[in-house]
């Protein structure tokens, strides 16, 4: 006979999967969880304003100007979109209000801190540039941003014990990352080979980030993986070949999807070493890979533009849409009618109605795992 426990877990799985399938537009599921703040750490993919105020360089970049956050906020607020990122919906889903970024000084950082920072690499820049790679945006690596993370909850906790009450009810968001550490190495020349060897060095530091999060107190981590890279606008033009056996049936570099694999084989294999290391803390993948290849086979039916699933929505020249040396924000470089209609915002990062499909995609995923209900 089953016992009481059981048939609660049972219980609680015949609840979660009927608000799963129920209305699961109109239900935000995280808000189940209760979360009081999420803290984030990567890069352009969650940034949300900590660039465009960290250096002249940051100030000085496209992403804080216009066309950059013109669907949503009608003004640049260092996303690299043109409105909302997944952290935003995922803030929303949760009931949160969206995370001010770290470098914002006079912000209200109640509900969270992010602090993400465009074009920051898991790798150090100091450590990339030993194997003769450069970061050019930015020194704010995924260390860097554990530090400030550090300095932060010093200021908010009278000691540990205290810390770890307080990050009891948070949401811990550690990546997307790394992705530009490949990114660098692989248009600043090095071979695919050499490429794939980096990968043990930069999920190591992503699992050192999980880690040290969980030392200050955190007790549910996403850790993300990364995106199908061969699928995006700025590999598709630097990459270009002639050989169609490069290519799949979607028209990605099958090359370039590989190195995603196999980093994101990496992090989950860390995942499940993490979880053997910490058995109280929930560990989840966010398995951004698949949630973008379901969007992308699925965007006639998205009612994504098919003729322009792989052209930039703001970009000029070529195939894609996209021209390294006049990307978007660059002067005379047009924007698509409708953003809507675009997967791709700049050839590099993605559109916010992109972004809301796949946060949506990636919550009926992740929620359950996160063990909110039990
Ligand atoms: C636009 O954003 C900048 C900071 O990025 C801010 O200084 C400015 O006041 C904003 N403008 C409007 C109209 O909201
Ligand atoms: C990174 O740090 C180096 C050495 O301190 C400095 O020269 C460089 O300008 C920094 N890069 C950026 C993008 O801030
Ligand atoms: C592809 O083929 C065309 C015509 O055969 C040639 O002009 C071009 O240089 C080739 N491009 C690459 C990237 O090999
Ligand atoms: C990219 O833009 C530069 C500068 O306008 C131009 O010289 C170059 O031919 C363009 N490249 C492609 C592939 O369109």
């Amino acid at each position: 006979m089953a016992s009481n426990q059981e048939l609660l877990s049972v219980l609680l799985m015949i609840i979660t999967v009927s608000l799963l399938f129920s209305q699961p537009r109109q239900i935000h599921l995280l808000k189940m969880c209760n979360f009081a703040q999420i803290y984030q750490l990567g890069d352009s993919i969650s940034d949300t304003g900590n660039l465009i105020r960290e250096t002249p360089i940051g100030a000085a970049s496209p992403f804080a100007r216009l066309p950059y956050g013109e669907t949503f906020f009608n003004n640049a607020t260092g996303r690299c979109s043109n409105g909302l990122l997944m952290i935003d919906f995922f803030a929303l889903e949760a009931g949160l209000p969206f995370l001010n970024p770290y470098k914002n000084i006079d912000a209200n950082f109640k509900h969270g801190v992010n602090f993400a920072v465009a074009g920051s690499t898991a790798l150090s820049t100091h450590i990339l540039e030993k194997k003769g790679i450069s970061s050019p945006v930015t020194n704010s690596s995924l260390d860097l941003q554990l530090e400030w993370m550090h300095t932060y909850f010093n200021s908010i906790c009278y000691n540990h014990r205290d810390c770890v009450e307080k990050l009891k009810n948070s949401l811990f968001m550690v990546g997307e990352i790394g992705g530009n550490d490949y990114n660098y190495a692989l248009f600043q020349g090095k071979s695919f080979d050499e490429v794939k060897s980096m990968v043990h060095d930069v999920v190591g530091a992503i699992k050192n980030a999980v880690r040290k999060v969980i030392h200050y107190g955190a007790v549910r981590v996403i850790v993300p993986g990364n995106f199908p890279i061969g699928c995006l606008p700025i590999y598709l033009t630097g990459f270009k070949t002639n050989n169609s056996a490069a290519y799949d049936k979607y028209h990605c570099l099958k090359g370039l999807n590989e190195l995603s694999m196999y980093h994101n084989d990496h992090v989950q294999k860390a995942i499940k070493d993490l979880k053997k290391e910490y058995p109280n803390t929930v560990i989840v993948y966010g398995d951004y890979y698949n949630a973008f290849q379901w969007l992308f086979h699925n965007a006639p039916r998205l009612r994504f533009g098919v003729a322009s699933l792989q052209k930039a929505c703001c970009g000029i020249g070529g195939e894609y849409n996209f021209n390294i040396t006049r990307m978007c924000g660059a002067p005379e470089v047009p924007v698509c009618v409708d953003p809507r209609r675009h997967i791709s915002w700049d050839g590099v990062h993605l559109t916010q109605e992109a972004y809301k499909i796949m946060a949506r995609r990636l919550l009926h995923d992740i929620f359950p795992q996160l063990q909110c209900l039990v």
